[in-house]
């Protein structure tokens, strides 16, 4: 089944070279995360920029947030903070807030255009909120819900032995049929 070659091609790699990303290739990716549908067009997308190589406070202050398990993403030149309050976007009566749906719309567009670029762009939860937070000044009403780490393939050897295995894995996904209904939630069809 084709898709998307961008959508095909997308994974969350760890392998990245920390050869910088030129400037117009950030501002790229900016643009398509900005390109990103919105409620009521609110874009409550807030991303912060950090190159390694600037070795700036903020970015070592980030770069040091990174769960122990996520090391592998020091090596990335650029990692981006996305962060989100839920008072930036639609908050309907029934208790929907749209703010993180969207901001996951702009980092999913990121990273589309990454792949697009031959880069690895990687979502992280891994880190502490709070040193985020205070690493890049962030407002307290908002959130910083993911750092994403973007570079081009590196060596692979750099990684202990479970992340190289994980390197080279098929993709896993739950079987359509588990998450994909016609008509009538669980309700499957021979189509899916
Ligand atoms: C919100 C979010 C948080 C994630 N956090 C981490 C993380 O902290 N460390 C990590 O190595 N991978 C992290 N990942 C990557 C996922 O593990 C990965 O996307 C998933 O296993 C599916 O693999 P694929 O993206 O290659 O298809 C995260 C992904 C998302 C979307």
């Amino acid at each position: 089944m084709e898709l998307l070659n961008e959508i095909e091609k997308r994974r969350a790699r760890r392998a990245l070279s920390s050869q910088p990303l030129a400037r117009d290739c950030l501002a790229r990716l900016i643009k398509a995360a900005t390109f990103a549908p919105s409620c009521f067009n609110n874009q409550p997308w807030r991303m912060i920029v950090l190159e390694k190589a600037a070795a700036s406070p903020e970015y070592e202050a980030v770069a040091a947030a990174l769960t122990p398990g996520n090391a592998w993403a020091l090596a990335a030149p650029v990692l981006f903070v996305f962060a989100t309050g839920s008072h930036l976007d639609c908050r309907l009566d029934d208790g929907r807030d749209y703010a993180y749906f969207d901001l996951g719309q702009a980092a999913m567009a990121l990273q589309l255009q990454a792949v697009h670029e031959g880069l690895y762009a990687h979502p992280m939860a891994g880190f502490a909120p709070a040193k985020v937070r205070t690493a890049v000044h962030l407002p307290p009403e908002l959130v910083p819900v993911c750092v994403i780490a973007v570079g081009a393939p590196g060596d692979a050897a750099l990684l202990n032995e479970g992340q190289q295995k994980a390197e080279v894995s098929e993709r896993n996904r739950k079987n359509v049929s588990e998450v994909a209904f016609m008509n009538s939630y669980g309700n499957g069809a021979d189509f899916l």
